[in-house]
């Protein structure tokens, strides 16, 4: 696999930095070289995607202080003189990534530097950005994602919250549908009152009346005392509808006409209750599709949809993947007061090429194995992954042929590539040595959208 490696190299002696600058080159590394660890600081800024490598004993600053200067974040090799063993192992202690003893072998010195900085590239990819855009703190830590989609999405919910329109969320299972209406919830004036979420598709038809209006005591065979519907605990909250599409075209009349009059009335009673609810609901299913199929009645439609908050399945996002999977393995790391595994670059590629049909969730759970099954086996994200779709039917492309899965290596060297230069074209030419017009057709045969690699951290 072909990666970005860089390092800035400190060494007092320019004989030395000289020797070094070739060998690193020689083996693509991108190198920087300085005789002093002063100059070489302002460009060790905590979002540096490379490692430093560096002498120890240096007039001025030396290793160890320049250690402590830099975030500790970015992997730092020490090249240490001959017995300089003991100092090198207190670096460790302070959070060194390794060291070298002199005379070494350039070798050995390369591929340090190639591990440390496939780690970084791993750390950097899962780690949240310094800062996003300037939207509410709340939906950045809640909704995670740095792709143009997901940013979108944070930028409609702000905006929407505030106002008081009736939203349909569409998104395939497990894109955040709940999430978001939560969200939308905890950020409208609403916030104080209830929020309420009921599955339509959950409830068996004869229920979901009573289940939603309520009924009054005797008023059917079972309705031993009066019951409030949801519509009526949500009051001056949000009611949160899933799946709408399942609705009968009998009970979505009922729906319409509560929506119409923003009163109930329970079953057995005649008497109109006021109700002041804000409907969020949400749907797997295109229902501007229903409604001109006549599966869904249009007019509720409407009703329903004031405004439409629209979420791309993960596949879609590939970008937000690394992130995502980070801020979940630090979460259940958390919960379950385990050590945070590390991830390989060959885990991250591996996500990546997942094709994630239960999105987030399925993203989530995925990372909480890998956590829990840490503590007992070596078992690789790559492998987790064949475990899970083994026994789930997989799309079209079931057998996995040579020519598939060279694909999805194809694709996944692209998506890499492409997290890694943060969407930058020619970057990505130049590492995987494509024409821009092959390039270009790559792309689009794996949906891969530039846009969506443009804000990625790494
Ligand atoms: N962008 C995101 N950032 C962080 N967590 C997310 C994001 N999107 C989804 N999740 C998490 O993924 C899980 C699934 O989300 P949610 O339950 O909202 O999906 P859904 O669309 O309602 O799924 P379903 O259609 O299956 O009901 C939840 O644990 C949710 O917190
Ligand atoms: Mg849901």
């Amino acid at each position: 696999m072909q990666l970005n490696y860089q390092a800035i190299v400190i060494d007092d002696d320019p004989a030395v930095l000289e020797s070094l600058a070739q060998w690193l080159d020689l083996a693509d590394i991108r190198v920087r070289t300085f005789p002093d660890a002063r100059e070489a600081l302002p460009l060790i800024t905590p979002d540096f995607a490379g490692v430093v490598v560096t002498d120890i004993r240096m007039p001025g600053m030396d290793g160890m202080s320049l250690l402590k200067h830099i975030d500790n974040a970015i992997p730092v090799i020490l090249i240490t003189g001959h017995g300089g063993v003991a100092q090198a192992v207190e670096a460790m202690k302070l959070g060194a990534y390794d060291f070298v003893e002199k005379p070494y072998k350039p070798e050995r010195l390369v591929e340090t530097i190639k591990r440390a900085c496939r780690q970084r590239q791993v750390t950097l990819a899962t780690s949240p950005a310094q800062q996003d855009d300037a939207d509410d703190s709340l939906l950045t830590g809640r909704i995670i994602g740095h792709s143009a989609q997901i940013q979108t999405v944070r930028r409609q919910i702000s905006a929407l919250a505030r106002v008081n329109a009736d939203i349909i969320v569409l998104g395939e299972t497990g894109t955040g549908k709940e999430l978001v209406a939560r969200s939308l919830h905890d950020l409208s004036i609403r916030r104080d009152h209830p929020f309420v979420a009921i599955n339509v598709a959950a409830i068996p038809e004869n229920l979901l009346e009573s289940e939603l209006f309520g009924h009054e005591a005797g008023s059917f065979t079972g309705a031993h005392k009066m019951r409030q519907g949801i519509f009526e605990a949500a009051h001056n909250g949000t009611l949160f509808l899933d799946e709408i599409e399942s609705m009968s075209m009998e009970f979505q009349i009922k729906l319409l006409r509560v929506l119409q009059e923003r009163e109930v009335v329970r079953i057995g009673s005649r008497t109109p209750i006021p109700v002041n609810v804000r409907v969020i609901s949400a749907t797997k299913e295109n229902l501007r599709d229903a409604a001109s199929d006549g599966r869904f009645r249009e007019d509720l439609y409407y009703r329903l949809m004031v405004a439409d908050i629209e979420l791309p399945p993960l596949r879609e996002r590939a970008g937000d993947i690394p992130l995502l999977f980070g801020h979940f393995l630090r979460e259940s790391a958390r919960n379950h007061d385990l050590p945070e595994p590390e991830l390989s670059y060959e885990d991250l590629v591996a996500l990546e090429v997942h094709d994630w049909p239960g999105n987030v969730r399925e993203l989530r759970h995925t990372a909480e194995r890998h956590l829990l099954t840490q503590s007992f086996s070596e078992a690789s994200v790559q492998e987790l992954l064949q475990l899970g779709s083994s026994n789930r039917d997989r799309h079209s492309n079931g057998e996995h042929s040579l020519s598939v899965r060279l694909q999805q290596v194809e694709k996944a060297l692209i998506s890499a590539e492409l997290t890694h230069h943060k969407g930058d074209i020619k970057a990505v030419m130049e590492v995987l040595d494509l024409p821009r017009r092959t390039l270009n057709q790559k792309m689009q045969k794996y949906e891969l959208k530039r846009e969506d690699f443009i804000q990625s951290s790494v």
